[in-house]
């Protein structure tokens, strides 16, 4: 007997791009507001945020991502601008939890507020959490968000780890003349302590690009070798997930060592993802300004349009950016949801 004929979509019913990759994690930014200013992302005196009732309600942020988990984005990560501005946030990790097939329910935040939410994202059930501090020293760390308490943060990363949201993670944006000096500080750190701290390479994204016009590009693969002489880190699988992040480890280490080069050494032909900005547009690259509206198909709670939304966001996914040619991105990051 010949089998039957398979239905069409059988096997690959997720969301593919034109290059083959599989786009698996999607990024919500909950707000695009924020309460640092740092100076390479949100400078003091930025305007022109979304408005309220611009921003997608959780009800709609749900629908869109039920429908993406079903399409088999398992990745959410919640993001802003600063996503525990956002009232309840907590109330929303829950329920993506409850209400979709995501397998995994992630948070990067600056730690400002961290210390008042940490045991209520740990009980809703959040997987992991990302603190970005870009500084170990108080006078640095204000200087560069103009407005942080580097002890707020540690206050709220130690509160976190004790409610059982380890290890986390921290994000460094290394900066020529104002933290790169940091970097080994930041490595020893991880002898004793289970952090996976990750290292960035400064994007050309809003007012990145004018940092990185004035000098604050930092090569970190050209740091990492120099790790590699200088304490003997040794590459490592590293933490499940599919981030852009390499893994390196001091050995005997409790902690990790992470690099995100996507300048020095780009990461565009495994990435996977793709977001969704507060105000409801899908970007599939934080590159491009390209992007597919779906606030209204979430509104009308219109899953076949969402879906349809999903799929073209996939279908538009440039094989990669262009930095290292001189292209810039103009969207701020805090608008698209770093
Ligand atoms: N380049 C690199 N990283 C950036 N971030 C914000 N703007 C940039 C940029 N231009 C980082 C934040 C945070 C993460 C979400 O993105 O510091 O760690
Ligand atoms: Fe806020 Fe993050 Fe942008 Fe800093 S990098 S201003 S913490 S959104």
């Amino acid at each position: 007997m010949p089998p039957e004929p398979l239905p069409i979509d059988l096997g690959l019913p997720g969301l593919v791009d034109s290059c083959g990759r599989r786009l698996k994690s999607l990024r919500v930014s909950v707000t695009d507001r924020c309460n640092l200013r740092c100076a390479y992302c949100l400078p003091e005196g930025s305007r022109g945020f979304c408005a309220r009732e611009e921003t997608l309600s959780f009800d709609e942020i749900v629908r869109v991502v039920r429908v993406a988990s079903r399409l088999g984005v398992d990745h959410i990560r919640i993001t802003g601008g600063e996503p525990l501005l956002r009232p309840r946030v907590a109330e929303l990790i829950g329920r993506l939890r409850a209400e979709t097939t995501a397998r995994e329910v992630a948070l990067t935040t600056n730690g400002v507020l961290l210390a008042r939410h940490a045991e209520a994202l740990a009980a809703a059930g959040l997987d992991r959490l990302t603190v970005s501090a870009d500084s170990l020293r108080p006078d640095r760390f204000l200087a560069i968000t103009g407005r942080g308490r580097l002890d707020e943060v540690w206050e709220g990363i130690r509160l976190a780890a004790a409610a059982g949201l380890r290890p986390i993670k921290i994000n460094v944006v290394v900066l020529r003349g104002m933290n790169e000096d940091e970097i080994d500080a930041w490595a020893e750190l991880t002898r004793g302590n289970d952090l996976i701290v990750r290292f960035l390479e400064l994007m050309p994204i809003g007012e990145g690009a004018a940092a990185g016009i004035a000098g604050r590009f930092v090569d970190l693969s050209e740091q990492r070798r120099r790790l590699e002489s200088r304490l003997g880190i040794v590459r490592i699988e590293g933490p499940k997930g599919n981030g852009p992040a390499r893994y390196w480890q001091i050995p005997g280490a409790k902690g990790v060592l992470g690099f995100i080069t996507p300048l020095s050494q780009s990461y565009c032909d495994t990435c996977s993802r793709f977001r969704l900005t507060a105000r409801g547009e899908l970007r599939p690259c934080l590159a491009y300004e390209q992007s597919v509206p779906l606030a209204e198909a979430a509104r009308a709670g219109d899953e076949p349009a969402i879906e349809a939304g999903l799929r073209r966001a996939a279908a538009i996914k440039p094989a990669g950016h262009a930095w290292r040619d001189g292209q810039i991105t103009h969207t701020r990051m805090s608008g698209i949801g770093g």
